[in-house]
């Protein structure tokens, strides 16, 4: 049973690994460490969240520096901490971020830098446009756009940051080429548009008298719309303003460009997806590019038309995008939910069945435990039943004898003290058979110790001792009992019971007495039960079932006192039980009974039997019914007699053979149900056919006697006479 519910138990286990298994796909946490926080930065951000939709084991870490060193550094190494699988940086400057961005490398953290460069090495790829192309072909640009002649200024972007250094870097490279152009002005800015504001108010505060600038670049778009509105604010001719980053949208560079606010924008590639997918090439071991250069485009008045309705495009289609995962993720949340819940509910029904079946199991077990205890108990019962079988025997011997010797003349003679000896050994043995019927109750000997002796005497039968019959000669057609015991004493006891009034035949087992019954059609059978070879049970049982011995009462006479022994008695087609020892008188009443009431006897063919026995009241048994066995052989030889009696030749041999016995049994199973012999009864049938004749037909006296088997019409008539009180000759006038 334990065993099982470890088997249960370790199922169960299995269902809730499968569950959280189901769930349990490695997720690859991703950390973006953002320099800087703007609209730039913004559309990049949502770009890696798309990027992370296609892949279900991506999450995203974002952190923002809002320019600031000190924060970038920090914001690593917390993500570092929160365990993060891979870092995504775009360091603030070149060289300040490196030594976070190491600590991460060295714990063995993939990295990779995107957009602005560090000095380090520790890095596992780049990505990111170049810069110094860029910022050279805007020189290009400029110096074409001022064709070749005009004053500038140059606004820079955040100090120390490589984009700055290297779009300068190319810009200046680019101006240098064409000596028209003139730079007028490097100013520092930090890429925000407030300080590039600040940075070209302060300057034409103080260079009133620079004269006439044509074109200001600055380093990002947002630079440009700052110095922009300096200029607007100082008033006078504005010159053209160039920036860069392009950006897509209401606010972005190539609406500035459209709406002639700039003159010129590059677009600076954002690019998120592309940098999620290779971030999760890397993790997932797939080969992947160390650096990857960005491809951009720069924007003018011609183009930035068709580029807001590409990037427009692009922008509604991201956006429906995003409605779709979110669709997607509602889905996913549902089926996880339903998944959660199938698992649940076979959890339940395992549980259920795994109880259904220990309840079973237990019952099972119970059961077994409880066919152990009968079967035990069976066997107690039987050894009890042996024991008090074999001391019922001799007592019934002691006592039975006692008795008889009790009724006898010489007894009565006998001295007082001689009687008073007799009594006591009398009164002994019964209490004797009381205790052992006690015992027998209580089916495991538990008999109450403190029992007086008292109580003993209470529960013993008193047995009358009663005078004895004055039968003396034995009648030649006294009934015949048959004795069945194994035990030689019980028979001759009981043989010197009955012998007076009955002829006895005697077997010394079950197989024995069978073929004597058969032999001889006894009667009345008295039978014990426990005997080797065949015991009573079955012995009644082939009596009952045999036509030529099924009509004979058997008496069951044993030791075996307990209910249920009787029941198996009776069940067996026993007509009457007593139990060990037993009182001769109850023994003779019952037999007397038994063969009274088998008389019930059956006028076959309108005529009266007469009864040999004297007709005491028959005690009401329920053998008193006819078994359909015998009322079949009375019919069965009612109508062979009938087919047959036309034959004056007709002899008991020949209905017995035709009935498939011998003489003598049919002629006892005939006498046994009808209380006429099988002769007696062929006579009847022939008058009684004969008086039918003489009524409904017209043949003459002979005719009729020779018609229903007579030979000679004058013993007919004689018959005839003695069976209805009439000749033949006054049953034809009559009628
Ligand atoms: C965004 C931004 C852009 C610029 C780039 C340079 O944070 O300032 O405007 O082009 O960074 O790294």
């Amino acid at each position: 049973m334990r065993k099982y519910y470890q088997f249960a138990f370790t199922i169960l286990l299995i269902f809730g690994l499968l569950a959280s298994c189901s769930q349990g796909e490695k997720k690859y946490r991703i950390g973006v460490s953002q320099c800087s926080d703007d609209i730039w930065r913004n559309k990049q951000n949502s770009e890696l969240q798309i990027g992370a939709y296609f892949h279900d084991n991506v999450e995203l870490r974002f952190a923002a520096a809002y320019d600031s060193d000190e924060r970038q550094i920090q914001q690593i190494d917390s993500l570092v901490k929160t365990g993060i699988d891979l870092l995504i940086v775009a360091p603030n400057q070149v060289s300040t971020i490196s030594p976070a961005i190491d600590r991460a490398y060295d714990k063995g953290i993939p990295v990779i830098v995107f957009e602005r460069k560090t000095n380090t090495k520790k890095y596992t790829a780049y990505m990111g446009a170049d810069n110094y192309e860029m910022g050279h072909l805007m020189g290009e640009y400029v110096a074409t756009r001022l064709s070749e002649r005009g004053r500038i200024i140059e606004v820079m972007g955040l100090k120390g940051s490589s984009p700055a250094i290297e779009r300068h870097n190319g810009f200046r490279k680019a101006i240098a080429q064409h000596p028209g152009i003139q730079v007028v002005a490097t100013l520092q800015g930090d890429w925000t548009e407030p300080t590039a504001y600040n940075t070209v108010k302060q300057w034409l505060k103080q260079n009133k008298d620079a004269g006439k600038i044509d074109l200001v670049f600055g380093m990002n778009d947002r630079t440009a719309m700052g110095a922009r509105k300096a200029f607007e604010e100082a008033g006078g001719a504005l010159p053209l303003f160039c920036g860069i980053d392009g950006l897509p949208g209401e606010n972005g560079g190539i609406k500035l460009v459209q709406d002639s606010l700039l003159d010129a924008s590059y677009i600076y590639p954002t690019h998120g997806d592309q940098l999620v997918q290779l971030a999760v090439d890397i993790l997932e071991g797939r080969p992947y590019p160390k650096e990857t250069k960005l491809m951009s485009a720069l924007v003018t008045q011609e183009n930035a038309r068709v580029l807001l309705m590409e990037s427009d495009e692009i922008m509604r289609q991201s956006h429906n995008l995003e409605q779709l995962h979110e669709k997607a993720s509602q889905y996913l949340d549902q089926l996880g939910n339903q998944r959660t819940l199938i698992f649940v509910a076979l959890a339940a029904i395992f549980l259920l069945l795994a109880l259904l079946v220990g309840i079973y199991m237990y019952y099972l077990q119970r059961a077994r435990i409880q066919d152990e205890r009968t079967q035990m108990e069976h066997e107690q019962l039987d050894f009890y039943t042996q024991v008090s079988h074999d001391l019922r025997t001799p007592l019934t011997l002691i006592q039975g004898p006692l008795d008889q010797l009790l009724r006898t003349d010489d007894f009565s003679h006998a001295s007082d003290q001689a009687r008073e000896l007799f009594f006591i050994v009398r009164r002994n043995t019964h209490r004797l058979t009381a205790l052992i019927n006690k015992m027998l109750d209580a089916q495991v000997g538990t008999i109450d110790p403190k029992m007086t002796s008292e109580q003993v005497d209470a529960i013993t039968v008193s047995q009358p001792i009663a005078a004895p019959d004055a039968v003396t000669e034995q009648d030649e057609d006294a009934p015949t009992v048959l004795i069945v015991d194994d035990n030689a004493d019980i028979r001759a006891y009981l043989h010197a019971i009955l012998q007076d009034k009955y002829r006895v035949l005697e077997a010394e087992d079950g197989k024995r007495g069978l073929d004597l019954a058969r032999e001889h059609v006894p009667d009345l059978i008295v039978s014990d039960v426990m005997m080797p070879v065949m015991n009573g049970l079955e012995f009644c049982q082939q009596v009952k079932k045999d036509i030529i011995s099924s009509h004979i009462p058997v008496i069951l006479l044993t030791a075996r006192a307990l209910d249920e022994h009787q029941i198996e008695g009776y069940a067996s087609g026993a007509d009457a039980y007593i139990t060990k020892p037993f009182s001769p008188e109850l023994l003779l009443a019952r037999i007397h009974n038994l063969l009274l009431s088998r008389h019930q006897l059956k006028d076959l063919w309108g005529t009266k039997p007469a009864t040999k026995l004297a007709a005491a009241p028959p005690t009401p048994t329920v053998e008193d019914t006819p078994a359909p066995i015998e009322d079949a052989f009375i019919a069965r030889f009612k109508k062979m007699v009938e087919e047959r009696l036309a034959e004056s030749k007709l002899s008991i041999e020949d209905l017995a053979a035709d009935m498939g016995l011998s003489r003598v049994q049919l002629y006892r199973k005939v006498k046994a149900l009808t209380g006429c012999t099988p002769v007696d009864l062929l006579r009847k049938a022939r008058l009684s056919q004969a008086q039918k004749l003489l009524q409904e037909t017209t043949l003459s006296v002979s005719e009729v006697a020779y018609q229903v088997g007579f030979a000679s019409p004058s013993y007919f008539t004689k018959c005839y006479k003695d069976e209805f009180g009439t000749v033949p000759g006054e049953t034809r006038k009559t009628n």
